[in-house]
C-alpha cells in the first residue's frame, strides 16, 4: 500500500467499550496534539448502546482526566469537534448503512474493530454492502483473530471477501512499543551484536510477561482463550520473532513478515511427550498481591474452571541460527510483579584466566531488554571491581543502562500508548508493523499443536497462589536444562 492515501476519518466499532475509552480515544486525542490529525479527519464512535454526540465527548474527556494525561485546551476543543457519535448494530446492513451519511465525503476511511472477532466477518460484510470499501477504506482487526487455525481462517476469508490484504492491519499492540522497535534497531543499526547472535554465542532466551492484575470481569472472554491464547499466540510469538529472525533486506511490510513467518515455521511441533516435560499450565488461587488479598481465578469465574491463567514453556526454533538454543516463555496473571522483558544470555566465557573469588564471580554476559513497567536495555558486563581486593582482581556485573525514555526525551517525557505509533501507521498505510494472514495462521498452526499435545498428555492446570511466580513446575522446567528464571 505504498501510494495509499492518508485516511480522512476512522471509525470505532465497539465505541463505548474498554478498549475503545481507555486506549483509542486518548491515542487520538495525542495524535492530534502532536499534529498528525489532519484538518477535516473525523473521529466517528459506533456501538449499539444510545448514547447521545454530548455524552460520548465528555466520555472521551472523563478518560483522558482519569489516565492523568494534561490536556491542553485548544487542542480539545480541535479533538472535541471531531468527534461524532451513532448507534447502530454494525453487524448488520441498517448499521452499515445508519453510518453511511456521518462518512459523505470521506474518501480513506479507517475502520478499527474493537468487537468480539466472532462479529469480524459479519461487519465486514455489512460495510461492503453499504459500499464503505472502496479503495482508500482499510480495516484494523485486534487479536485474536480467531480461537484456532481453523476459526482464525474463516475470520480471514470473510475479512479479505470485503478488504484485499494491503488494506487489512492486524493490531499486536505489542509492536506498537517503543522497546520492541527498539530491539529492531538494536540488532539491524549496531554491528557489535548480530554477529553473536547465534547458537555459537547465545545460550539460551528468556521471555516472560508477568502481570499483577488478575482476569476479573473479563472472564467470559477469558475462560475461552487463557494464557495460551491469549498472551501467547500474539504477544510472545511476535517477540520470539524479532529475536530469532533473519535480517531483512529493508523495513518493508513484506520484507520483515517473510522473516517473522519463517522462524513460525520453524518452531519445534510440540508432542504429548514435549507437553509434559516442556511446558506448565496453572491457575492461580486466592493469595496476596502488592499486599492486598486477592480471589482465585475460580472465585472470579463462580465455578470451576479447566483454563490456565499462566503458562510456562520451551520453545525450540529449529533452524541453523537457533538449533540447541532454547526459548523460555512464561507469562501469567496475579504474579508478584508487573515485568515484560527479554532476557538474550549469552554462553560463559570457555574458560576462566582468573583466580580466587574472580573465578567464581564470573559470570554469563546478558542483555536484558526491559518492556515493562520501565523501558530500558541493560548489557551486563564483567568488570574489575575497583580498589585492592583479595588477588587484585574481583569482577562484578557493570550494567550498562539505556534508559530510553531520560535518554532520548528528556526527564518527564510522557510514555506513549502503543496504539499511538500503530494508528498513525495506519493512517499512513504503513502495515511492517502489522500481522500479516499467513503470519497470523502460522502462529495457531504451532498454537494448536500446542493445545492438542496438553488434550493428548491431559495436562491441567496447577494450582499457584496469587502473588507467586506460578506452579512449582515452571521452575522444574528450566531447571531440568540446567538453567533458571532470571529475577
Ligand atoms: C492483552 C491481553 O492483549 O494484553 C490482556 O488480552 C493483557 O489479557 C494485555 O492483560 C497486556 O498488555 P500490556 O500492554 O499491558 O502488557
Amino acid at each position: 500500500m505504498a501510494q495509499a492515501p492518508l485516511a480522512d476519518a476512522i471509525v470505532l466499532f465497539g465505541a463505548t467499550g474498554d478498549l475503545a475509552r481507555r486506549m483509542l480515544l486518548p491515542t487520538l486525542y495525542h495524535l492530534d496534539a502532536d499534529g498528525f490529525l489532519a484538518e477535516g479527519f473525523r473521529v466517528l464512535g459506533t456501538a449499539r448502546h444510545e448514547v447521545d454526540r454530548e455524552a460520548f465527548v465528555s466520555q472521551a474527556r472523563q478518560t483522558l482526566v482519569d489516565r492523568g494525561d494534561a490536556v491542553d485546551e485548544t487542542v480539545w476543543a480541535r479533538f472535541a469537534a471531531r468527534l461524532d457519535y451513532v448507534a447502530a448494530d454494525a453487524a448488520t446492513a441498517e448499521g452499515a448503512a445508519r453510518l453511511k451519511p456521518l462518512l459523505a465525503g470521506a474518501r480513506a476511511p479507517i475502520f478499527f474493530l474493537a468487537l468480539s472477532p466472532s462479529l469480524y466477518g459479519r461487519v465486514c460484510g455489512a460495510l461492503a454492502a453499504a459500499g464503505l470499501t472502496g479503495d482508500g477504506a482499510r480495516i484494523v482487526l485486534e487479536k485474536p483473530v480467531g480461537r484456532d487455525l481453523e476459526t482464525s481462517r474463516e475470520i480471514n476469508a470473510a475479512v479479505g471477501a470485503a478488504f484485499e490484504e494491503e488494506r487489512i492491519f492486524r493490531i499486536d499492540h505489542y509492536l506498537g512499543k517503543e522497546t520492541v522497535q527498539n530491539l529492531i534497531a538494536l540488532r539491524f543499526a549496531n554491528t557489535l551484536f548480530e554477529p553473536l547472535w547465534n547458537n555459537l554465542t547465545i545460550d539460551h532466551v528468556q521471555i516472560t510477561v508477568a502481570e499483577t492484575e488478575g482476569v476479573g470481569d473479563r472472564w467470559p472472554y477469558y475462560d475461552e482463550y487463557g494464557a495460551l491464547r491469549d498472551m501467547l499466540q500474539n504477544h510472545m510469538l511476535q517477540l520470539l520473532c524479532l529475536v530469532a529472525m533473519e535480517p531483512p533486506s529493508d523495513m518493508e511490510p513484506d520484507s520483515v513478515r517473510n522473516e517473522k513467518v519463517k522462524v513460525l515455521r520453524s518452531l519445534r511441533r510440540f508432542s504429548r511427550v514435549a507437553a509434559q516435560s516442556h511446558s506448565v499450565r496453572g491457575q492461580y488461587t486466592p493469595g496476596v498481591v502488592g499486599g492486598k488479598e486477592v480471589k482465585g481465578y475460580e472465585q472470579e469465574r463462580g465455578q470451576p474452571s479447566g483454563t490456565e491463567t499462566f503458562v510456562a514453556l520451551r520453545a525450540d526454533i529449529d533452524n541453523w541460527r537457533w538449533a540447541g538454543v532454547p526459548f523460555f516463555l512464561r507469562t501469567g496473571k496475579r504474579l508478584p510483579e508487573r515485568r515484560t522483558q527479554i532476557a538474550i544470555q549469552f554462553k560463559p566465557v570457555p574458560h576462566s584466566i582468573f583466580d580466587g573469588a574472580a573465578r567464581h564471580d564470573l559470570k554469563a554476559n546478558r542483555l536484558v531488554i526491559d518492556l515493562q513497567p520501565d523501558e530500558d536495555i541493560e548489557l551486563l558486563l564483567m568488570n574489575k571491581a575497583p580498589g585492592l581486593t583479595q588477588g587484585g582482581m574481583r569482577l562484578q556485573s557493570l550494567p550498562l543502562s539505556l534508559s530510553l525514555l531520560r535518554a532520548y526525551e528528556g526527564p518527564g517525557a510522557r510514555r506513549r500508548i502503543a496504539y499511538e505509533r500503530l494508528i498513525l501507521d495506519v493512517i499512513q498505510g504503513a502495515s511492517t508493523l502489522f500481522v500479516r494472514r499467513d503470519e497470523v495462521e502460522e502462529a495457531w498452526r504451532w498454537i494448536d499443536g500446542v493445545a492438542e499435545a496438553w488434550r493428548e498428555a491431559e495436562l491441567t492446570p496447577k494450582p499457584y497462589a496469587a502473588g507467586s511466580w506460578g506452579p512449582s513446575g515452571a521452575f522444574a522446567l528450566i531447571e531440568r536444562a540446567g538453567r533458571d528464571w532470571h529475577d
